[in-house]
Formats: C-alpha cells, structure tokens, sequence
C-alpha cells in the first residue's frame, strides 16, 4: 500500500488550482442516469471516488467516454441492468445515490446496503422512508435494498431529520420525474447539493427553493441530455488554506468560489489570519502572526463543514492557548486525534467534544490515515513537524484530493509518495 513521507519544508508559497468537487460531481454523474440522451460534463476531479462511479454507471451499461480535455460524457440511454453491488457500496457510500435516480426512472432498483464506516454508522433510513412517501415499496434482504414502484413515484411531502447531504440528492433524483409535487423539507443546503440541482433543472427538471431548506419539485415526464460544469472544491480549497496557517504561509487559491467558503474564512480570520477575497480566488496570508484558538462546532451548511474539522483541530494543535472542536454530524470522527498525540499534540476527548492546549512543535511520526479529511490533517501536521511523518493508507487521500503532491510541490512542500 502506498506511503506519503512529509518533511517539514518552511513556508509554503504561491497559488494552487482548485479541481472540482468530488461532492458534487458524485451525484452529477449519477444524476446522467435520469436523462434520455447524453451528457457532457467538464470539471470533474479524477478521483479514486470518480473512478469508482464510473465503474458502477459502466456495469449498469452506461456509455461513457472522455475528450482530450478529459471532459466526460455519459450515455445512460441503454441501461441494462439497474443495480449496485456490494462491491462498489462498500467502497464508496455515495453508490447508495442511484436508488433515487433508477427508481424514479425505470420503477426498480436494486442498492446494497451500506455497512457503518470510519467516521459513523451512518444509516440510510431517511433515504428509503422519503422513497416510501413517493409510493416506492422497498424491501430489505441479504443485505440489499430491493425498490419498486407501480408506474411513476407520486409527489409527497417529507420531512428529514437530521439534515442529510445524499439524503436530499437521493430523494430530490428520485422526485423529478414523480408524478405531482414533491416536497423535501428541513433539506440540505450544502452547495453541492444546489449544484446537483441546477444541473437537474438544466436537464429539463422543475425544482425551487434552491440553496433553501424547502425544495420543491414539480415533476416532469423526462429529462435530456446537457453541458454542465461541477462547481470548485470548497473542501479542497479550505485545506490548503489551513495548510497556509500552519506554516505561517501566504497562499492563493484560484478558482474558487468565495461564498461558498464564507464560514471557514471566518473562522481563519478568528484564527489571527489575513483573508483577501477577489470573485474566484482567496488569499491567506498568516506570515509574521500567530495562530489563535478557536472553538468551533460543526454543523450542516451554510455553518462549519465537518468536512473541515480535522484540519482546523492541527491548527488549534498549534495555536497559543486552548480551544474545543465539537463534532455533531459524525459521532466517530476524531480518529485523526491518536495520531496527532503520538506526533506531540495536547488534546484530550470528552463524549463529541475534542480540548485542544497549544503545543510549540509536533514531532514527526509513522502514522495511519484513517479517513479522507482525517489523511488531509496529517499533512498539515507533517508539513510543520520535527522530522519526517509517513502516512500510511494513503488511499483515503487518493479519493478526495486531486493531484495532491503535486499541488504541494508547486507550493514548495516536501511531501513524496513511495509505492510497495
Ligand atoms: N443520517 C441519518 N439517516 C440517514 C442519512 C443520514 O441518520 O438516512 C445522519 C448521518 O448518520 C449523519 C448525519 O445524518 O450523522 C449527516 O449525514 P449526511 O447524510 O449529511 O452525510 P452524507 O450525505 O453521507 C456527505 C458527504 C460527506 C460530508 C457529509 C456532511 C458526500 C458523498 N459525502 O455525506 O463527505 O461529510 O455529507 O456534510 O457528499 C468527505 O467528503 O470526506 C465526506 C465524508
């Protein structure tokens, strides 16, 4: 399994293009399956995770084909077979996204069951009671979720609780094409959920209400064919900018969307960094100054993202004085904290609640990424640490981050990757 070795490198400097968002572009590319002829999407991150959904549209006998500019384009015209395997859930959670989108288009589908996984148990109950609403009849056995319907899906009104990010992607692919009006209340209003739903509406679908908690869809007979381009990784573009902080850098993202970063850059202001905004990009500037703690907790958008929260908890690792990180979306996500005490890091955990003393230094180690945004903290810490930190698991970072030592390298990061 490959390795990343991070050595401490000084300041970091420079710009970094931000790639699309893998949270995005998961449901965009299984939203194809809802349209009748093909679609072309530019902005797509390569990803392990793209990867794999490619894998589980081509196995249900989706053509899909890549330009020069590796642009993708998807011909879900000819499905032939209308499910997902427990190979490919159990590898991405985000496979549990074409229940919606099949059933709403052929009346039958068949998803396994995702399992729990690193960060939470994670069910999907509110996925399939909302399906139940629109008229679907959904069994489970062996493992697997079985959903039909007689004719269309009806419209319905559903309430979720929690709010839940492929909750709302599911049941909203799933209503476009219902009969009448569907309502999802107390939805999700993460960016990259309107930008599933933008896409929807350009294909032809009738949803309001976009970046609200109230969607409501009208639904239509069909949707076609169109061009469209995933929005920028916010999440992507927050961790390099906390790679700034630690290292008391200054560095530019490019080709991003400020707004949708607006809680964050807060929080790096409140942290004792500069932040200069321009329509696409955003400057950190954190040289000459010292890294303040910040409490934070995590909730759903347009609040802290817990997609942030192990990079913001290295910052407060390093900071002078002592903070508290509350996680209330995942309640397993502080896997990331063994390993920063085993690099020197002072943090204690209590029930959902991480207490974080500023260190001076952390000290390079072997350690072991354990989930996506959980891999992205160790760098952060290795960037800044005594010595030399090897990470291993590195998969996890191959699913989310594009180009990832690359970016780093171009910044002036010592990071390499070696291959058993
Ligand atoms: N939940 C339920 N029942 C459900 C669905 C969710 O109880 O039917 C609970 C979950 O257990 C959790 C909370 O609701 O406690 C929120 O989970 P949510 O469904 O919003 O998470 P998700 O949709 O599975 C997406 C992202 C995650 C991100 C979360 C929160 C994708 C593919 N994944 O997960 O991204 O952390 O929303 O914003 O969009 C990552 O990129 O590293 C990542 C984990």
């Amino acid at each position: 399994m490959d390795k990343l070795v991070v050595e401490c490198a000084g300041r970091l400097s420079g710009s970094v293009e931000i790639s699309g968002a893998k949270n995005a572009a998961l449901p965009i590319l299984i939203g194809c399956l809802l349209a009748e002829s093909p679609v072309k999407l530019s902005n797509v991150p390569h990803l392990m995770d793209v990867t794999t959904t490619i894998q589980l549209l081509a196995s249900m006998g989706v053509e899909v084909m890549f330009d020069e500019h590796l642009n993708i384009e998807i011909d879900a015209s000819n499905i032939t077979k209308k499910e997902a395997p427990y190979e490919l859930v159990n590898t991405m959670r985000a496979s549990i996204l074409v229940l919606g989108p099949l059933l709403g288009r052929f009346g039958e589908a068949k998803v396994s069951l995702p399992g729990g996984c690193a960060i939470g148990s994670r069910p999907v109950d509110i996925h399939i009671k909302g399906m139940e609403q629109m008229g679907a009849t959904i069994l489970v056995e062996q493992g697997y979720i079985l959903a039909s319907s007689n004719g269309r899906l009806k419209g319905a009104d559903i309430s979720m609780s929690p709010v839940t990010v492929t909750g709302t992607e599911n049941l909203l692919m799933a209503a476009v094409l219902a009969e009448g009006t569907t309502t999802l209340r107390n939805a999700a209003r993460e960016p990259e959920v309107t930008d599933l739903a933008e896409f929807l509406n350009k294909m032809g679908a009738n949803i309001t209400g976009l970046g609200t908690d109230t969607l409501v869809i009208e639904g239509v007979e069909r949707l076609s064919g169109v061009e469209y381009s995933v929005i920028p990784d916010r999440i992507e573009a927050g961790t390099y900018l906390a790679a700034a902080a630690v290292s008391q850098s200054q560095l530019t993202v490019t080709k991003v969307n400020p707004k949708h970063l607006e809680a964050v850059l807060q929080k790096f202001e409140e942290a004792g960094a500069e932040i200069f905004c321009s329509e696409h990009e955003v400057t950190l500037d954190m040289r000459g100054r010292t890294l303040k703690p910040v409490n934070i907790r995590t909730d759903p958008y347009p609040l802290f993202p817990t997609d942030m929260q192990a990079q913001f908890l290295v910052m407060n690792a390093l900071a002078e004085g002592c903070s508290t990180i509350e996680e209330t979306i995942f309640e397993n996500r502080f896997m990331h904290v063994s390993e920063l005490i085993r690099m020197g890091a002072d943090i204690s955990i209590e029930g959902n609640t991480a207490h974080i003393t500023g260190v001076k230094k952390l000290f390079g180690a072997p350690v072991m990424a354990t989930d996506l945004r959980a891999s992205a903290s160790l760098i952060l810490a290795g960037l800044v640490a005594e010595g030399e930190t090897v990470i291993n698991r590195v998969y996890h970072l191959d699913r989310g981050y594009e180009l990832i030592e690359e970016k780093f390298h171009k910044l002036g990061a010592h990071i390499y990757r070696i291959t058993d």
